[in-house]
């Protein structure tokens, strides 16, 4: 199959607006969700049904299509529907040049699809719009095409949206056509053309990667130009080790085996790559001694969001660090690094896309675990400007400045932000503007999408203020209408402050906190209640502070109580009450001592887990 008879493009939808149903009908039989290497995805799947997002990965796989007489290679590649992922879906858009953007006629655009949509557009792919599920009789194609066209910008006349049911069949084949004709081959390198006899010098995209204990990583590489074989020696531009390929092949969706990939596929590299460290996302391979130009790369993933991460018994680190090692083997995209706590002893200190990316890897770490695991207040990236203009990066709230002028170094802090799109009827308009504005928001604006009444609220947000409930209050707050999305924004001066919590007048670093400075009673208070709910009473008096700098803004008191674990048992039995005595001492030794106050690790999972 010629190259300009390849076709690469990938699926954007929201969950459960028919992509896979799609997928299934247009390029394959059935496809195997439970393949190998999915296991993650199928998580990140749990996480996202309850969130309301999609990022399913398919991997890419490729059919033959006939048409005019003419055969067609068609590779879907997937793209995980959230920009959490932001770098995978840039990555997996860079091997396509168009992308299916597809939208239930029942339900109609969802916030996740557009932050996608704009980087697809962004990167110039040709936008295939689809209306799905016009079967059913809830459907409203007239409506939901209008808030396609004022949405996305698709110029109504004439109308390129297609309607389709993907689970009937319908309209099905119209949408492989206008893959065919809408959107363009790959280009075509033309680099070295001429050498080995008509072929271009080999050079391939590697855009993604799995790892497999029994053939090492699996590389997916988009082929720029000329031809790669089996038994091929290949080198990494990037790190310039060799390799000698083993098996290639196109995606269909199991993998199958060729003899060769050509300029404009995609597909499969195995060789003797050991380390899923080595296969750099974005990395140019070419064949050894024969020297290319490296496609441009990405900028690497950034974590946005991090948290520190302890064993609830302190005594499980070492195995704790070894489930999040096993973890990261497979997900790379998380920075580790260790952190030590006064209260909580020996954790690691995790870095993550997004919060969803969090949520996910918390949940996958829970499982590989076995067991339940404290997870500190998340913070995000701040960075610490000083007179001197240099710049620091602080994502842990310990080594945050304490109070801004007393060194007299630093000029400011600023902190990311992003730009958030909340899609919602209107009657719930006031609602999420009010919720916007409790969280910081400036730059609010909103639109009507369609004559129905849907609008699209975008607000400029801290992205501090939406990594912890925002997203359950905006849905209780819509009664689980608003569909919600961001993008980043950069970052902004801000006017924040470290808070620390006291007990019996000793800081608890575990649970630092950095705030806005009009935030910082509200959060002193509520924090200094959750801890009074769960610390276990003393036998004094305990007062429970939250103070910002050597300001005390929030204090509650925590009565004692005289514990005498003998006094409900009547005289005479003294084994029982020695028993009983070194069982208190027992439990004793798990307890954490912080100003003299005792405080079971368990405590700290309490107030880090309750919203
Ligand atoms: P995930 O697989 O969960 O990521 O969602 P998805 O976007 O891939 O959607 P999926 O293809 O799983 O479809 C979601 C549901 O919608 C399934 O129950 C499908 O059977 C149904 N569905 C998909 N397309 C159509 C359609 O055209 N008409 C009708 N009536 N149902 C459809």
């Amino acid at each position: 199959i010629l190259t300009s008879s390849c076709r690469n493009f990938s699926i954007i939808a929201h969950i459960d607006h028919g992509k896979s149903t799609l997928a299934d009908r247009s390029l394959t039989g059935t496809i195997d969700k439970k393949g190998k290497g999915n296991q993650q995805f199928l998580d990140k799947l749990k996480v996202e049904r309850d969130r309301g997002i999609t990022d399913e990965n398919l991997t890419p796989h490729s059919m033959i299509h006939t048409y005019n007489g003419q055969r067609y290679l068609l590779n879907l590649i997937d793209t995980p529907g959230h920009v959490d992922f932001s770098w995978e879906v840039s990555r997996s858009l860079a091997a396509c040049q168009g992308a299916l953007l597809l939208v239930d006629a029942t339900q109609g655009v969802q916030a996740q699809s557009l932050s996608v949509f704009h980087v697809a557009k962004d990167r110039g792919l040709e936008i295939v719009p689809i209306l799905n599920k016009i079967d059913l009789p809830a459907a409203q194609p007239n409506l939901i095409a209008a808030q396609m066209h004022s949405t996305f910008d698709i110029t109504p006349d004439p109308d390129p949206i297609l309607r389709i049911s993907a689970k009937t069949g319908l309209g099905v084949e119209a949408v492989l056509k206008a893959i065919i004709e809408r959107v363009p081959p790959p280009q075509i390198l033309s680099e070295g053309k001429g050498e080995r006899g008509g072929e271009g010098r080999f050079k391939g995209f590697l855009f993604d990667s799995s790892y497999d204990r029994y053939r090492g990583v699996i590389s997916l590489v988009s082929v720029q130009s000329g031809v790669l074989r089996k038994g091929d020696k290949i080198q990494s531009h990037h790190t310039r080790k060799r390799y000698d390929v083993i098996d290639l092949g196109i995606m269909s969706p199991e993998e199958v085996s060729t003899e060769s990939l050509r300029e404009g596929q995609v597909g499969y590299v195995t060789c003797n790559m050991k380390e899923s460290s080595e296969a750099h996302i974005g990395d140019t391979l070419h064949r050894v001694g024969e020297l290319v130009d490296p496609m441009p790369g990405f900028k690497p993933s950034k974590a946005m969001v991090y948290a520190g991460v302890f064993p609830v018994d302190s005594n499980d680190f070492p195995k704790l660090e070894e489930s999040i090692k096993r973890l990261t083997l497979t997900d790379r995209s998380v920075t580790i690094s260790r952190e030590s706590s006064t209260a909580l002893g020996q954790g690691c200190r995790l870095g993550f896309l997004g919060t969803l990316h969090m949520d996910v890897f918390r949940q996958r770490l829970e499982d590989e675990y076995d067991a339940s695991i404290i997870v500190t207040a998340p913070t995000v990236p701040y960075k610490v400007v000083y007179k001197d203009k240099k710049e620091k990066f602080v994502s842990n709230p310990t080594d945050f400045p304490d109070v801004l002028d007393s060194s007299g170094k630093v000029k400011e802090v600023q902190e990311p932000i992003v730009t958030a799109s909340i899609i919602v009827p209107e009657e719930y308009l006031g609602e999420m503007m009010d919720l916007c504005f409790t969280h910081r928001a400036t730059a609010m604006d909103h639109r009507y999408l369609d004559s129905s009444g849907r609008i699209l609220l975008t607000a400029v947000l801290p992205l501090s203020e939406i990594v912890t409930d925002f997203f359950d209050k905006l849905k209780s707050r819509s009664s689980g209408f608003a569909s919600f999305d961001y993008e980043d924004a950069g970052y902004q001066a801000s006017n924040l402050v470290k808070m620390s919590f006291l007990l019996n007048s000793k800081p608890v670093d575990a649970l630092a906190l950095i705030v806005h400075r009009s935030a910082e009673q509200e959060v002193g208070r509520l924090w200094v209640k959750k801890l009074h709910k769960v610390i276990p009473r003393q036998l004094f008096e305990v007062p429970i502070q939250a103070a910002v700098g050597n300001k005390i803004v929030a204090r509650e008191t925590l009565s004692a109580v005289r514990a005498d674990v003998t006094a409900g048992l009547y005289g005479g039995h003294y084994e029982r009450k020695l028993k009983h005595l070194n069982n208190q001492k027992e439990s004793k030794k798990k307890m954490k001592r912080i100003g003299n106050v005792d405080l079971p690790q368990e405590a700290f999972f309490d107030i880090l887990s309750t919203k």
